[in-house]
């Protein structure tokens, strides 16, 4: 067996269901859970009917590369989204479909990394994480970037040292960040792109969230956008990931793409007509529609702006946060430690929230995680606000 597979660790919500194992919660609360990042406000109808109308294309095989018309919707959607000018992305070579970020997230490690003794991965801590287990099954070495509330929940790239950068093969980004919602500016990923030019690293950019963000005049960065404003137009050692599931609802559609440059995206390319994972017809030709829609899109950030709106006010005073500029997570800080808290707001209030800690590894300056909780604002708004209720309850009860 392959020995790495001993080195992956449990997933979040294996030991949340493991701390909460021996807890009755109370059965005359309805159960909400704020603990899973899955979005919950309706599909949009154009996307579901266009997956009906084309259900009669399960009689074909899908081809890895995509439908040239889906890759060109693409293109024209991160020329549009991140003014890419006019030599914008190319749809033919630097554009591929994939089943959802997370498989590619994954898979796009198994094709980079040279598994030398010495190869490391930088990964934000707190993560997503698939990155880290990216790292562990393709032969490689997590290392972890700390994300405080000192660095402004973002990754002190400046006191990562030289003898680091020399072994990163790849470096994971995800900005909008997930557990704390915080964005990087232009200025901090050109300074990343720069590195990797002169380190010969690849940066993999999950932007699954980029689409969900507080301020219409102010949608995050991207680093295409980034590598493009350095005049790096073929997106050297760039690449970035991008999905339906947050933006347009529709996480079972499992479709997202990567783009960037077109020496990582062949080579990927290559390794997916191995590993046999082309997205089924009916799901491109709904993809396609869905990325040529914004109306949809806005709709959805305002949905998500009220539901911050109302919870902040609400926890307000009783716990210590603040409002993330983008993604759909609330990141306080716990009054008592987050496990501990997590646990009482479960047999209290049949309420379920992630303990930081499920999203972090100690490093050597301690846990970034401890003494936090990842709350996913996804239920109705009704919900969200009966939650945070409860949670002030709970943290006026203390
Ligand atoms: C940071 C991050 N990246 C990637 C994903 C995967 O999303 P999908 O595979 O649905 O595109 C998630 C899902 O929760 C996420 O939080």
């Amino acid at each position: 067996m392959n020995p790495n597979l001993s080195r992956l660790q449990p997933y979040p919500f294996e030991k949340l269901a493991a701390l909460m194992r021996d807890i009755e919660p109370p059965a005359e609360r309805a159960a909400i859970a704020l603990s899973i990042g899955e979005p919950k406000h309706a599909t949009p109808a154009f996307i579901a009917n266009a997956l009906v109308a084309h259900v009669h294309q399960l009689a074909s095989y899908p081809s890895t590369r995509g439908l040239p018309e889906l890759r060109q919707a693409i293109a024209d959607w991160l020329g549009r989204r991140f003014g890419l000018g006019p030599s914008g992305i190319d749809a033919q070579t630097q554009v591929l479909p994939v089943n959802g970020t997370r498989e590619a997230l994954f898979a796009f490690a198994q094709a980079m990394i040279d598994p030398r003794a010495d190869a490391l991965v930088l990964m934000p801590n707190p993560f997503y994480q698939i990155y880290e287990g990216a790292a562990l099954l393709a032969g490689a070495s997590p290392y972890l970037l700390p994300c405080t509330e000192q660095t402004q929940w973002l990754p002190d790239i400046e006191s990562v040292p030289e003898a680091i950068w020399k072994r990163c093969q790849l470096l994971y980004i995800c900005s909008p960040g997930n557990p704390t919602g915080a964005v990087m500016d232009q200025a901090r990923l050109m300074r990343l792109i720069e590195l990797a030019q002169r380190h010969d690293f690849i940066i993999a950019a999950d932007e699954c969230y980029a689409e969900l963000y507080l301020d219409e005049a102010n949608p995050p960065p991207g680093l295409l956008q980034a590598a493009a404003a350095l005049g790096l137009d073929d997106y050297r050692r760039c690449v970035c990931f991008h999905s339906l599931s947050k933006r347009s609802n529709a996480p079972g559609l499992r479709s997202g793409f990567v783009a960037g440059d077109a020496r990582l995206v062949e080579p990927f390319f290559q390794y997916r007509t191995y590993h046999g994972c082309a997205m089924p017809l009916q799901h491109q030709q709904a993809s396609l529609l869905a990325w040529q829609d914004e109306a949809h899109v806005i709709e959805n950030r305002r949905r998500y702006r009220e539901k911050f709106d109302a919870v902040s006010a609400i926890l307000d005073g009783v716990l210590a946060f603040s409002i993330p500029p983008a993604g759909f997570y609330l990141w306080p800080r716990t009054p008592i430690p987050d496990t501990d808290f997590a646990r009482r707001l479960f047999a209290e209030q049949n309420l379920r929230v992630l303990p930081g800690r499920f999203l972090s590894r100690a490093g050597e300056q301690g846990d970034p995680g401890l003494n936090h909780i990842r709350m996913a604002l996804v239920p109705p708004l009704a919900d969200c606000i009966e939650a945070a209720q409860r949670i002030r309850a709970v943290c006026e009860g203390l």
